[in-house]
């Protein structure tokens, strides 16, 4: 949206956690109890199979979403947060990952380009709305 209103919710400021510092992003995964394990388990329950789609909105550190590419996923993960973003690069260069494409953007300003079989936002969701094709599952991790 290239003009956007001044009532235009302002989805880059931080609410809450400052998930632009580095300490808070580098503490998320201990306190959050981020496991690969569960997050490979629910990509499972879901019916997540490789080659598709999956877009993470929100994406945080990337525990989900490099789960998703471990599995097959061809992965958009997006975020407000430039330190997330960084965060989930150096992950991904470490473990030799080159299926997430990293986007700076939002829940209110990502537009995806083509389609995508899957949207995906955990324990992010503050507002938004979803545009495309997708299925949305309420799970235990929400
Ligand atoms: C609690 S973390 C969740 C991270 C990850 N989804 C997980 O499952 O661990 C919330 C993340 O949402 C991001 N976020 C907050 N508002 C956002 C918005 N409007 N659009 C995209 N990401 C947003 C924050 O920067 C942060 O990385």
């Amino acid at each position: 949206m290239p003009n956007k209103p001044d009532w235009f919710y302002n989805e880059w400021q931080q609410v809450g956690l400052d998930f632009e510092d580095q300490q808070q992003v580098s503490d998320y995964d201990t306190r959050q109890g981020s496991d690969p394990d569960a997050d490979q388990k629910l990509i499972e329950q879901l019916g997540i199979r490789p080659g598709q789609t999956l877009i993470d909105l929100g994406c945080g550190t990337g525990s989900f979403a490099i789960a998703a590419a471990r599995h097959g996923a061809q992965v958009h993960a997006v975020d407000v947060s430039k330190t997330m973003l960084k965060h989930i690069e150096r992950q991904c260069n470490h473990q030799n990952i080159q299926s997430v494409s990293l986007h700076h953007s939002g829940f209110l300003t990502y537009d995806h380009k083509g389609q995508a079989d899957w949207i995906i936002s955990r324990y992010a969701y503050a507002e938004g709305y979803f545009i495309g094709r997708s299925k949305c599952y309420e799970t235990d991790a929400g």
